[in-house]
């Protein structure tokens, strides 16, 4: 396991959350000394010169809200530059618009977001011209068959969404190297708390802020995390300039107060999810469960290797029809049927009957079972979730 094999690391991780630890700039502590960093919603700041020059003039190039995010996320991650954006999907678009240029090559994993394979598909391809490969990325072998001299992007989600698939960051990060290409993971279902890609060896980190890291159902945001400085400098400029796809201040302080209680969070998100998939293996019209904490995920042993826990996302396969099913999620109360994930409150998500468009992919990609049923285990009791189940399954 990489960050939390002993406990000061998940300490340490911890004090980084709450945002104790004493290294790096704290703006928010000027003139007032707030413990909280305060919202700042100025669009426009005075101009000084010389020992009064500010830092931030206007608030779509910098914002001291977003800064102080943007201090906390690379420091969650480990890396040396954060960015936050409107979105998941912002924070996605503005890494592949700045790294593959028109008529470009990217690789793929064929497990991923929908949101993500439609990006790929229809604009990076479809507006770009570039060439995509996707490849099913569990084996790296896949990934370096496909990728040459001039390929600009390699591309993986893990676990992934929502087939809670695995790659092995370590392994392509190695064929990334061998080729001089950029590798971005989309780790949003980990969360900083359970993977750390930048250690692993990979160049960009991008998360939906909407999931785990704000953690309340309630900001929509994305972030990307690097360490290559010229990386950095291409989707500064994306965010601030080209792009101008900056996260609110309203957002980046719901963001910055989610991350706070986000070690706590993701432990007990980990230990209901645990708890859920156990029950759900064990029932009868269940076919099959994707959770890598079980010993039955093909990648559990991958999962142990470059995870420090399972978080809390799993799917399973309904063993019946699609009525069946629909009542089944008709009868649940703990569980609400919906999209997204990693907030507080557990989710169930078909997305055969609920979202065609994540069911609905291209031939490259991973086909997703009709009677999937994505599930994001909150932070209720388990017990009640365990009994939500068992009755409302046939
Ligand atoms: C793995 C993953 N990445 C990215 C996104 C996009 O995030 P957003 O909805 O914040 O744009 C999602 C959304 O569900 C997701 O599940």
């Amino acid at each position: 396991m990489t960050r939390h094999d002993s406990q000061s690391d998940g300490d340490r991780f911890a004090t980084i959350a709450v945002g104790a630890a004493k290294t790096g700039s704290q703006p928010h502590r000027d003139g007032t000394n707030d413990v909280v960093p305060p919202i700042h919603l100025s669009t426009t700041f005075e101009w000084a010169s010389g020992e009064d020059a500010n830092e931030h003039d206007y608030s779509r190039e910098s914002n001291p809200t977003r800064a102080a995010l943007e201090e906390q996320l690379a420091r969650l991650e480990g890396g040396e530059h954060a960015l936050a954006f409107a979105s998941g999907m912002a924070a996605t678009s503005a890494t592949m618009l700045s790294l593959v240029p028109p008529g470009g090559h990217v690789v793929s994993s064929n497990s991923i977001y929908s949101g993500t394979e439609k990006l790929l598909t229809e604009h990076v391809a479809g507006h770009l011209g570039a060439d995509i490969d996707f490849v099913d990325a569990r084996d790296p072998d896949n990934v370096a068959a496909a990728v040459d001299a001039d390929t600009d992007l390699i591309w993986a989600e893990t676990p992934s969404n929502p087939l809670i698939r695995l790659c092995d960051i370590r392994a392509i990060a190695d064929v990334a190297d061998d080729h001089d290409a950029p590798f971005g993971v989309d780790s949003t279902f980990a969360s900083p708390y359970y993977q750390s890609p930048l250690e692993l060896g990979a160049d960009v980190v991008v998360h939906s802020t909407t999931k785990y890291l704000n953690g309340h159902s309630d900001s929509i945001g994305g972030a990307v995390i690097t360490d290559d400085d010229g990386i950095f400098e291409q989707l500064a400029f994306a965010q601030q300039v080209g792009l101008g796809n900056v996260l609110s201040p309203f957002d980046c302080y719901l963001v910055a107060r989610g991350i706070k209680t986000l070690p706590a969070r993701m432990e007990r998100h980990e230990e209901n999810a645990m708890a859920v998939a156990r029950f759900l293996e064990r029932h009868d019209r269940v076919a099959r469960v994707r959770y890598p904490g079980l010993a039955s995920h093909p990648q559990h042993e991958l999962a142990n290797e470059q995870m420090s826990g399972y978080s809390g996302m799993l799917s399973f396969e309904f063993d019946g029809t699609l009525i069946e099913l629909e009542a089944f999620v008709e009868g649940l109360e703990v569980f609400t049927p919906g999209a997204s994930l990693g907030g507080v409150e557990s989710l169930v998500e078909v997305p055969s009957l609920m979202l065609p468009d994540e069911f609905s992919r291209s031939e490259e990609s991973a086909a997703v079972p009709e009677t999937l049923v994505r599930v994001s285990v909150g932070l209720e009791g388990a017990d009640d979730l365990r009994e939500d189940l068992r009755t409302a399954l046939p």
